[in-house]
C-alpha cells in the first residue's frame, strides 16, 4: 500500500529537528501526492515561521485555537476525522506529557485528543538526558499502551556539542516514511493473532511459587505490532507488574496449566499463534493449599515437568502458522531447529540470554530467526518493539 492522496495532519513541536521538517514535506508531496495541513505549536514558531511550511505544504498553517476570522468554529477537529493520518515531527518531551495526561491546554494538543490512537505517530526528538527522564519514559510507555505509535529517535550526535553523543536524534526521511507506509498497510487485517507473553508460576503451597524473570514485554510489543498491523488480537498474559495495553483483549493467566488452557480454548480461533511467554517448565510434584509453615518445609523438592504446550499444539495445528521462542545458552541453532522439527514449528526465535542487551526484562533484544526450511536470520540487537515488527512481517 502507499500513501498516495492520504490526508496528512502534520503537528510541529518547538524541537531543533523542526528544520528537517520542510525537507520531510516536500517528499511527502512531491513523492507521494499526500496532502498535508500542519499545525505549529507556540515554541515550534520560536525555531520556525509557518511561511516555510505554508510554501511547501500549501495549505495555511494553523497555529491558533481561537482564531479571530473563523468561519466554522469546529474545522479543526473536522480536520482530525477527515484526516489520514496524525503525524508530530518533532515530538518534543512536553507534547508527550500531554497526551498522557489528557492535557488539552493549545490547538495541537486538543486535535490530539480528538486523534485516533492507532492513526497517530510522535517521531521523538530531544536532548539523551530528557529521552532518559523517568517521568518521559512513563508518558512514552503509556501513549504506547494507549495505542498510539512511536518513531524512536536514532543514536548519534545531537544538536550541540555540549550534548554531545546519544540518543535523541529525529528518525530520518526514510524511517519516518516507512512507518508510515507500513503502518498505513494493514497486512494482518481479518486475521486473528493469539499471543502468549510473560512467565508462568508454579505453586508448592499458597504462597511460595517457582517462576522465572520473564516480564512479558516481548509478547506485549508483539501484541502491539500484530494491532498495528490491522490483526484481531488476543494476548494470554502470565503474572507481571507490566500492564497490559487497554486496547488489547488481554486473558490474565497464572500457571502453566492455566495458559496452556487458555490457548487451547483459542487455538481454532486463531490464524497465527507466537508462543513467546517464558512457560516454567518445571514444578512441584504436590501443590499444598495453605502456606507450609517453617518447621515442615521439606528438605527435599520433588519435581516434575511442566506441559510442553508448544509441543502439543503442534500435534494439533491445522492452518496455523506456529511460532516459538526458545532461550539457549549452548548449541544455540542446532538445538533450536531440533526443537523447531519436534514441535512442528513454522519459525522459531531464539534467545541467548548470554547476549549483551537480551537478557529477560530489557527492553532490547538480539535474536536469530529460523524457518521451517531452516533458514537462519540473524537480527541485531534492536528494542523489542522493533523485532516485533520484524517477526510479524516475516510471518505475512
Ligand atoms: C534551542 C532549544 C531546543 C530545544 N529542543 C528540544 C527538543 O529537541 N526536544 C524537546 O523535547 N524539547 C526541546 N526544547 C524544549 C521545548 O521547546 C520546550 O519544552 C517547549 O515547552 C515545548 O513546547 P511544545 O511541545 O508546545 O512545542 C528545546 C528548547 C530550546 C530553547
Amino acid at each position: 500500500m502507499n500513501l498516495n492522496n492520504k490526508k496528512i495532519l502534520l503537528g510541529l513541536t518547538g524541537g531543533i529537528a523542526i528544520y528537517k521538517i520542510a525537507s520531510l514535506i516536500r517528499r511527502l508531496t512531491n513523492d507521494h501526492n499526500c496532502d498535508i495541513n500542519v499545525i505549529m505549536t507556540k515554541s515550534a514558531q520560536e525555531f520556525m515561521t509557518p511561511l516555510i511550511f505554508e510554501t511547501f505544504s500549501g495549505n495555511k498553517v494553523l497555529t491558533d485555537m481561537f482564531e479571530k476570522e473563523r468561519v466554522v468554529s469546529t474545522r479543526h477537529i473536522d480536520l482530525v476525522s477527515q484526516s489520514d493520518i496524525f503525524l508530530i515531527a518533532p515530538a518534543t518531551a512536553n507534547i508527550v506529557g500531554k497526551v498522557a495526561n489528557g492535557i488539552a491546554d493549545d490547538l495541537l494538543s486538543t486535535m490530539l485528543m480528538t486523534s485516533k490512537p492507532e492513526n497517530t505517530f510522535f517521531a521523538l526528538a530531544m536532548n539523551k538526558n530528557m529521552y532518559h527522564n523517568p517521568f518521559f519514559t512513563e508518558n512514552k510507555e503509556s501513549l504506547i499502551k494507549n495505542g498510539y505509535n512511536i518513531i524512536e529517535p536514532e543514536k548519534g550526535k545531537l544538536a550541540t556539542n555540549i550534548e554531545g553523543e546519544g540518543i535523541g536524534r529525529l528518525a530520518s526521511e526514510n524511517v519516518i516514511i516507512n512507518t508510515l507506509l507500513s503502518a498505513n498497510d494493514k497486512p494482518l487485517r481479518d486475521k486473528n493473532i493469539l499471543i502468549t507473553g510473560g512467565p508462568t508460576r508454579e505453586y508448592l503451597d499458597s504462597v511460595r511459587f517457582i517462576s522465572n524473570s520473564s516480564t512479558g514485554k516481548m509478547g506485549i510489543a508483539l501484541a502491539n505490532s500484530a494491532k498495528k498491523y490491522g490483526g484481531n488480537v488476543k494476548l494470554i498474559l502470565g503474572p507481571t507488574s507490566i500492564s497490559p495495553p487497554k486496547n488489547i483483549d488481554t486473558i490474565s493467566v497464572v500457571s502453566s496449566e492455566n495458559m496452556y488452557k487458555a490457548v487451547l480454548e483459542q487455538f481454532d480461533w486463531a490464524d497465527i499463534v507466537i508462543m513467546s511467554a517464558a512457560v516454567e517448565d518445571i514444578k512441584p510434584t504436590i501443590k499444598k493449599s495453605k502456606k507450609i509453615k517453617k518447621f515442615d518445609i521439606p528438605k527435599i523438592l520433588n519435581l516434575t515437568t511442566t506441559k510442553d504446550i508448544l509441543l502439543e499444539l503442534g500435534k494439533i495445528k491445522k492452518d496455523q502458522i506456529l511460532v516459538g521462542f526458545s532461550v539457549e545458552t549452548e548449541n544455540k541453532i542446532h538445538n533450536s531447529i531440533e526443537k523447531l522439527k519436534k514441535k512442528n514449528l513454522d519459525y522459531i526465535i531464539v534467545n541467548d540470554p548470554n547476549e549483551k542487551g537480551a537478557a529477560f526484562g530489557s527492553d532490547t533484544n538480539k535474536t536469530t530467526m529460523i524457518t521451517k526450511d531452516e533458514k537462519i536470520i540473524e537480527k541485531k540487537l534492536m528494542t523489542k518493539n522493533k523485532l516485533a515488527d520484524e517477526i510479524l512481517k516475516m510471518l505475512i
